[in-house]
């Protein structure tokens, strides 16, 4: 153990070791899913919504490895959970403006009461998701300007919001294309 402005953190390879398990198996499991239930090769247009969905998968599940981390008292861990989970948002956000670049929106077709839950859901996700952005920039900032206890006061709005964008992310991903 070692301290960062007294704060205990570890140098143990777990963190990392388990970030990579973690994101390296959510892109397997999305990435091989059209191969077993397509009998045709997936197209583009199949494809990047999937890479999209492991990409905010991914940076959820470091998210939550990172929240586990600080809780833990690791420090060093956190910080690369977290600047991980925050690369891989980057990515989500470069893939989804090419998807929606190249091939627009996709309605969903489906109507009765799963119309009104879709619509909720992918309203309060696009609003978060836009509101997370200055929310995950200012707490990069403050913590690595060392800020720790600014950087803890918007980290605490900050964790909730980006989980609830991961997760309906993936429910919005379910119901366009797998429902
Ligand atoms: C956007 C990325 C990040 C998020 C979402 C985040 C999230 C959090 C959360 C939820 C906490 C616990 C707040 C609480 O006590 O309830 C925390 C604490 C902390 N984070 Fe981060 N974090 C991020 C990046 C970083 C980075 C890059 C570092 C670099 C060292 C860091 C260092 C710390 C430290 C030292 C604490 C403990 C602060 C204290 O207890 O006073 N975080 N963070």
């Amino acid at each position: 153990m070692n301290t960062e402005r007294g704060i205990p953190s570890a140098r143990s390879p777990l963190g990392p070791i388990l970030v990579a398990v973690a994101a390296g198996g959510a892109i397997l499991i999305l990435l091989s899913w059209p191969l077993f239930s397509a009998s045709v090769a997936p197209s583009l247009e199949d494809v990047l919504p999937l890479l999209n969905t492991s990409l905010i998968l991914m940076s959820g599940a470091c998210l939550v490895l990172g929240r586990h981390f600080i809780a833990q008292g690791c420090v060093i861990h956190h910080k690369r959970s977290m600047i991980t989970a925050a690369v891989f948002a980057a990515l989500f956000l470069i893939v989804y403006v090419t998807r929606w670049a190249t091939f627009g929106t996709k309605a969903f077709t489906e109507q009765g009461w799963l119309r009104p839950f879709y619509l909720t859901i992918l309203t309060s996700h696009t609003l978060l998701a836009i509101a997370i952005v200055p929310l995950v920039l200012i707490a990069l900032r403050r913590a690595l300007k060392r800020e720790f206890l600014k950087h803890r006061r918007i980290a605490r709005w900050t964790f909730p919001f980006w989980l609830y964008v991961v997760l309906t992310g993936w429910v919005i991903y379910w119901m366009l294309y797998r429902l």
